[in-house]
């Protein structure tokens, strides 16, 4: 199977860098498709933590083509930040290993001052967004009053359309938000500049992709962001702006939608969310703050702390569904190792009524209540576990019942965050 799509199955950070980092191994290509910087990818190698932001999570392996595909939305500068970064930490990054989509959108300084200064318009309804310009720059990619990579590329176009861009957004940070607006000359040569930089990593990578699909290479599509965060099929309005899940591969790659040939969901053996909205499981107090602890929850890109709860059966289901799932991978399960009792939501109530099913026609979840059922602990470390057979009974069990209750199997546990912290199923 050439290509294969890896997508979080919950609300994000499910660990699917790692996962990313470890399939690279085998891959020829490593293609992001959506969001932007508000993706935080943690891989740890040896030593040294990496976070990638935009840059595909492959490249650490040092076997495969990166690509950044036309979906995503990228922040040149915080791209250029981060091959120096990597290139600081001995990583090579060139336009041998690294290709940027010509038709990918742009997220320039006035994105991320709107998003910012919009989430402080909405007060109590905020979406608690990263402020990295997702929102913003998607909306202008659907009224067609964004600039793609490939204006960046063409100074006199790029000054042309970023100045009526910016009159406009001026207009709005002023008189809209009562700010400061931004200097026109000066941000367009700053990004006229920054297209020169990146120029020799741009291509037509909708044709690229393809071509290596024809090929039979190994394709691994990473999914940034969560289906829970998915602006058509999370828990909107929030979600980020763009979809996070298989559904949304072949426009934001170029490949036709038969050539996604499998599809992996990344969940963990609990659930976090980061920022505003519906969480069913969520829970409060000691028991949510010790799961925080012991699995570290901080935002990877943030630095916010990530709300903690119990796995959802009901949600974890619902994605792998929704994305034709031929398997999933069970991340952090050595996180649960100290509780003496765990927990999971099997159902939910809505409006009395139980339900195995998640509720789309409901998106934000409103008047949503869970059920859930307790299981024993294991109580033992299992980071050193290396086969499933090395797992304790009740571990085993933990994850025998998780299958039962989402309808997939597992294909892969992650017991830590390093590369060879996890346990593949035979066959
Ligand atoms: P992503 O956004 O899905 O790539 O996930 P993040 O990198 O934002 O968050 C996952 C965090 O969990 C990172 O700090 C990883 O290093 C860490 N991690 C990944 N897998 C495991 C695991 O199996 N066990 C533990 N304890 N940590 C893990
Ligand atoms: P990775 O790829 C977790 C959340 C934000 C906010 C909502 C909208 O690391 O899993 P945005 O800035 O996208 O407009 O914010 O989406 N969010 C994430 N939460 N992990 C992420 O990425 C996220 N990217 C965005 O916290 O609730
Ligand atoms: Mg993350």
């Amino acid at each position: 199977m050439p290509s294969l799509s890896v997508f979080g199955a919950q609300w994000g950070d499910e660990g699917k860098g790692k996962i990313i980092d470890l399939m690279a191994g085998d891959a020829d290509i490593v293609v992001r498709y959506q969001g932007g910087a508000n993706a935080g990818h943690t891989v740890v190698v040896g030593e040294t933590q990496h976070v990638l932001h935009l840059i595909p999570s492959g490249i650490l392996q040092g076997r495969s083509i990166n690509v950044i595909a036309n979906g995503v939305a990228i922040d040149p500068i915080q791209l250029l930040k981060e091959v120096d970064e990597l290139r600081g930490q001995g990583i090579a990054v060139s336009p041998d290993n690294l290709r940027i989509s010509s038709s990918a959108h742009v997220i320039f300084e006035h994105h991320q001052i709107l998003d910012r200064m919009s989430e402080v318009w909405l007060g109590e309804g905020r979406i608690g967004t990263t402020g990295r310009g997702i929102g913003p720059c998607y909306a202008d990619k659907a009224s067609r009053t964004g600039l793609r990579v490939s204006d960046l590329m063409d100074p006199e176009r790029c000054r042309t359309r970023l100045r009526a861009a910016l009159a406009e957004k001026n207009a709005q940070i002023e008189r809209v938000y009562e700010g400061k607006p931004l200097a026109l000359d000066s941000q367009i040569e700053r990004y006229v500049e920054v297209g020169r930089k990146l120029a020799p990593f741009v291509c037509d990578t909708g044709a690229l992709l393809r071509a290596a699909y024809r090929e039979g290479r190994n394709i691994v599509i990473e999914g940034a962001q969560g289906v829970m965060l998915d602006v058509d099929h999370g828990t909107y309005p929030y979600v980020t702006s763009s979809n996070t899940c298989t559904l949304g591969i072949p426009a934001a790659t170029g490949m036709p939608p038969q050539t996604v040939d499998r599809a992996v969901g990344i969940a963990k053996a609990y659930c976090t969310r980061v920022g505003e909205g519906p969480f069913p499981s969520e829970l409060e107090g000691s028991r949510g703050d010790q799961l925080q602890k012991i699995g570290r929850e901080f935002g990877a890109t943030t630095g916010r702390p990530r709300r903690c709860g119990w796995f959802d059966a009901v949600a974890v289901r619902y994605a792998l569904e929704l994305n034709g799932a031929d398997g999933w991978i069970l991340t952090k399960l050595d996180v649960l190792s100290e509780l003496d009792e765990i927990e999971v939501v099997v159902s939910y109530r809505v409006d009395g009524v139980e339900v195995k099913e998640y509720p789309a026609d409901r998106p934000a979840l409103e008047g949503v209540e869970v059920v859930t059922e307790k299981r024993p602990g294991w109580k033992e470390d299992i980071c050193s576990a290396r086969t499933f057979g090395e797992l304790p009974q009740r571990a085993v069990e933990y994850v025998a019942w998780l299958e039962e209750l989402v309808g997939v199997g597992v294909e892969m546990i992650s017991v830590g965050p390093e590369r060879e912290q996890v346990l593949r199923r035979e066959g």
